[in-house]
C-alpha cells in the first residue's frame, strides 16, 4: 500500500481533528502518501482530493471541527453515487481509506467497501456515543464537559429564581449525554429514550421536590427520547403545575463544537494512529475502537448495531442523589 486518503463525514465532532493529524503523520512516517478528501462523501463522489503533508496537519490538535470539512450525503446512498466515488479513488491511485465518522459514515462504507476493492478502516467520530466496540467516540467527551458547563449556568439562574428548567440536549438515537451531564450537574430528572419515561413518576418527584423546599429544579431530556422532547415535557408538567414557573432551554449544536478535551485529543490519536497501522496489516471493513484501554477491532456492520443498554446504575445514581 503506498497511498490512503482520509476523510471526515456526518456530524463533526470535537477532537476529529486530531484524529486527521494522527493519521497523516502516522501515514507519512510509515513512507505512505495522503490524501484528505473533503466534505465527505460529496468531495469523494466530486473529486475533492488534496495532498496533506506533516504541514497540512500542523496547529490543529485544539481545534473542533473538522479542516476536512464534513456532509451528509445522500448520493452515495445509491450504486451510481458510490460507482462515481470509486472511480475518483482509483483515478488518484488510493489504495486504502480511512473514515472518521459515525453510524451513516459506516454503514456506507460496509456496503462500499464489500461492492469495490479498496479497504476502508473507520475511527468513530461522534458525538453521541452510539457506536459499539468502543467505550467512548471521539467527541463524546468534549460534548458532555461542554452540556455540563452550559447546564451549570443554568442552575446558577433556576437557583436566583427559583425555577424549573427542561434542558433539551444532543442524542438522536441514545441519552449518553442527557445521563452523564445530569449525574455531573445533580439534576433532578433525566429522561432518555432508553427507558420509558414515567411521567407520573417525574411529577411525583416535583411533588416532593417542592415540599423539600428545593429552589432549583434541572430536568436534562435527550433530543431522542420518546415523549418528544423539553417543549412536550414542558407541556405535561403545566397541566399539573400551571403556576409554576417553567423554562426550556435547547442546547443544541454548542455541543457539537469548542476545543477537544485532553482525553479526546489523546484518544483520538491514539484511534487516528492505529487505524493506518490497520490498513497496513491487511485489515478492511472494521471500526478502531478502544475498550478498557485496549484497541478493539469491530467490523462496520456489528458497530452500527448498539446493543449496549444504558447502564441502569447511572439511572439511578440520578435519582438517588439529586
Ligand atoms: O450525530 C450527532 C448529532 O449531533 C446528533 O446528536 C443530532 O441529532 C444530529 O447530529 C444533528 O445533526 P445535524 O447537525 O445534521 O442537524
Amino acid at each position: 500500500m503506498k497511498k490512503i486518503a482520509v476523510f471526515t463525514s456526518g456530524g463533526d465532532a470535537p477532537g476529529m481533528n486530531a484524529c486527521i493529524r494522527a493519521v497523516v503523520r502516522t501515514a507519512l512516517n510509515k513512507g505512505l502518501e495522503v490524501i484528505g478528501i473533503h466534505r465527505g462523501y460529496q468531495g469523494m463522489i466530486e473529486g475533492e482530493f488534496v495532498v496533506m503533508n506533516n504541514a497540512s496537519v500542523a496547529g490543529i490538535i485544539h481545534q473542533g471541527g473538522t479542516i476536512l470539512h464534513s456532509a451528509r450525503c445522500a448520493e452515495f446512498r445509491s450504486k451510481e453515487g458510490r460507482q462515481k466515488a470509486f472511480e475518483q479513488l482509483e483515478k488518484a491511485g488510493i489504495e486504502g481509506v480511512v473514515a472518521i465518522g459515525g453510524d451513516g459514515t459506516f454503514t456506507g462504507a460496509d456496503i462500499f467497501s464489500k461492492e469495490f476493492d479498496i479497504p476502508f478502516v473507520g475511527t468513530p467520530g461522534t458525538i453521541d456515543n452510539d457506536l459499539n466496540g468502543t467505550d467512548f467516540t471521539i467527541g463524546y467527551d468534549t460534548a458532555i464537559n461542554t452540556a455540563m458547563a452550559a447546564i451549570d449556568n443554568i442552575k446558577d439562574t433556576a437557583n436566583a429564581h427559583n425555577r424549573l428548567f427542561i434542558i433539551e440536549v444532543m442524542g438522536r438515537d441514545v441519552g449518553f449525554i442527557a445521563l452523564r451531564s445530569a449525574i455531573a450537574t445533580g439534576a433532578e430528572a433525566v429522561l432518555v429514550p432508553e427507558s420509558q419515561t414515567d411521567t407520573e413518576a417525574l411529577i411525583q418527584t416535583l411533588k416532593i421536590n417542592q415540599k423539600r423546599k428545593k429552589r432549583a429544579n434541572i430536568i436534562i431530556v435527550a433530543e431522542g427520547d420518546e415523549t418528544g422532547g423539553a417543549f412536550k415535557i414542558e407541556e405535561e408538567i403545566k397541566k399539573r403545575f400551571p403556576f409554576y414557573e417553567t423554562k426550556v432551554t435547547i442546547l443544541g449544536h454548542i455541543q457539537r463544537g469548542g476545543r477537544p478535551t485532553c482525553m479526546e485529543r489523546v484518544r483520538a490519536s491514539r484511534m487516528g494512529m492505529e487505524a493506518v497501522n490497520a490498513l497496513l496489516a491487511g485489515k478492511s471493513n472494521v471500526m478502531v475502537g478502544q475498550i478498557h484501554n485496549d484497541i478493539v477491532l469491530t467490523p462496520f456492520d456489528q458497530a452500527v448495531k448498539h446493543h449496549e443498554e444504558i447502564n441502569p446504575i447511572l439511572l439511578e445514581m440520578v435519582e438517588m442523589l439529586s
